[in-house]
């Protein structure tokens, strides 16, 4: 078939960095492609490029033969071409409805914006995803996953040719997921053009046809999805072979440092109570909204809990504020890179040295070389890709911020660690390298609490397993014989979830 979108030589200059070098890229009707590469190989830049958010240095944009220029996203949007962002900018004190309408809304025959159809269209949209929304709620009320949700809807809201998603599945669980690739399979049936970003291998081998794989900046190969191996795909992306999930070493768990009893929230969740101990890791399953970040947000202090108790190395504890749980040794590194995560606007040496400053300043003063030392030995162990220590944190790619703000929070040397979807975003080399650091820190007697969506993250990595559904406790499991459809069914209450 005739490709509908095909880009020739595409480069884009950012000081210090080629974030693409002449890459080549072709799309074709009722096909998905799958883009490749590792944490800053230029993939959300390729995206934005696309959509009119950045002008290319060089190259040139076919659209069905013909060459075009996207000087502004409206431009981008009247030849059809449509994206989910990374990070989706929506706005938190506008309804859903009104969030996925904003610039398109649907107009009577007097011109005004009609707000029944808007509400009625959003319904139907939010529905056909399965998401548990109401159009009419306003976007400051709702869970990351759920914004997530919205911002789809938004994006399949515009009727395109070209359907650009740009890891649509990382704030995900699976139930969510699924309803997605549901979504997925429809617009490629009706024709569309789709571009699939994500770190997620099985995913893009159930979901597309085509690859494209990018490596600093160039594209290192294309194809068909069925003529090429897992281990070949990475092979193209890193340059070398690379474990899929590092496992959790054993460790000696000792007594419990956490005890959380019969701790409750008016809204959030019900009568949860569990013991966290040294060395331990206890992952948090469960469905987006089932309540497992507002957890750890409140016990974080940044929420008050309306029953329970929660002790630290026995002694009973109130935790008012994130400054209270700081210095009773826990830590929480959320799952929103720009909400809490990071300070965007300034440079990765900062951030990472932000939480501990102890650590490097002395009477008052920050001592930089201490400050840089920190900073490049969590830059080496994970592997970030920047210019420069000086970078500013929101210049980064996305897995590389998610990187910084992990570092941040490690380097605070913390009793008990909250890690909320700790390598969400991360591409699979330096997942392994997060993973082993991870079951290092244990080693070494670290507390982990770790929410994640990934079942084999879960398996691989979690000495227990408590799983919420709707609030409350919906099972603990030890890692012993666990499976994922145990966790499946225990966090959906169904027998058939896992499909
Ligand atoms: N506005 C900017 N200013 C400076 N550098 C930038 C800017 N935007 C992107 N970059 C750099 O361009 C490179 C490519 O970034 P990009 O976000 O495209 O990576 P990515 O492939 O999407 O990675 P990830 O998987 O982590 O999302 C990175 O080195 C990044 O730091
Ligand atoms: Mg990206």
């Amino acid at each position: 078939m005739a490709p509908l979108l095909q880009l020739r030589g595409i480069s884009k200059f950012f000081p210090g960095v080629k974030a693409l070098e002449g890459v080549e890229l072709t799309l074709r009707p009722g096909r998905v492609t799958a883009l490749i590469g590792e944490n800053g190989a230029g993939k959300s830049t390729l995206v934005k490029i696309l959509t009119g958010i950045y002008q290319p240095d060089a190259g040139e944009i076919l659209i069905e033969g013909r060459k075009v220029h996207f000087d502004t996203p409206e431009a981008a949007q009247r030849a059809r071409i449509t994206a989910i962002h990374q990070e989706t900018v929506l706005f938190d004190e506008l309804s859903v409805a009104e969030n996925i309408y904003l610039g398109h809304a649907p107009k009577n025959r007097f011109g005004l914006v009609n707000w029944a159809a808007i509400r009625a269209r959003s319904m139907a949209l939010l529905h056909s995803l399965d998401a548990p929304i109401k159009a009419t709620m306003l976007l400051k009320n709702l869970s990351i996953a759920q914004r997530h949700l919205v911002a789809i809807a938004r994006a399949l809201s515009v009727d395109s040719n070209v359907v650009i998603m740009d890891e649509p599945t990382a704030a995900l669980s699976h139930k969510e997921v699924e309803d997605l690739f549901r979504i997925l399979a429809r617009l490629k049936a009706s024709g569309k053009a789709i571009l699939f970003i994500s770190h997620k291998f099985e995913e893009l081998h159930r979901v597309a046809d085509d690859y494209v794989v990018f490596r600093d900046g160039r594209t290192i190969g294309a194809g068909r999805m069925a003529d090429a191996t897992h281990g070949e795909l990475v092979h193209m992306m890193v340059g070398r072979e690379v474990d899929q999930v590092f496992p959790k070493a054993p460790a000696t768990i000792g007594a419990a440092i956490l005890s959380v009893k019969g701790y409750s929230h008016p809204t959030e969740f019900d009568n949860i109570s569990f013991d966290l101990r040294k060395g331990e890791i206890l992952g948090v399953y469960g469905l987006v909204g089932a309540g497992r970040s507002e957890l750890c947000q409140s016990l974080f202090g940044m929420t008050h809990p309306s029953a329970g108790s929660v002790a630290i190395d026995g002694t009973f504890v109130s935790i008012r504020s994130a400054a209270d749980a700081i210095k009773a040794g826990l830590v929480y590194v959320p799952e929103e890179r720009g909400r809490h995560g990071a300070v965007l606007a300034m440079p990765i040496v900062e951030n990472v040295t932000l939480g501990s400053l102890g650590a490097v300043s002395q009477r008052g003063f920050i001592r930089a070389a201490e400050e840089f030392k920190l900073a490049r030995h969590y830059a080496q162990r994970f592997d970030l890709r920047a210019s420069s220590l000086s970078q500013p944190v929101g210049t980064l790619s996305g897995g590389n911020q998610q990187k910084v703000v992990i570092g941040k929070w490690l380097a605070t040397k913390p009793k008990v660690i909250f890690l909320d979807e700790p390598t969400k975003g991360i591409d699979i080399g330096s997942k392994s390298a997060v993973h082993a650091f991870m079951s290092e820190l244990a080693g070494q007697g670290l507390a982990v609490l770790m929410i994640s969506s990934e079942l084999p993250e879960i398996l691989g990595m979690a000495d227990r397993v408590l799983v919420m559904k709707e609030g409350r406790m919906a099972g603990f499991f030890d890692r012993e014989g666990l499976t994922a459809e145990t966790l499946v069914q225990a966090a959906t209450g169904n027998m058939g979830a896992l499909r």
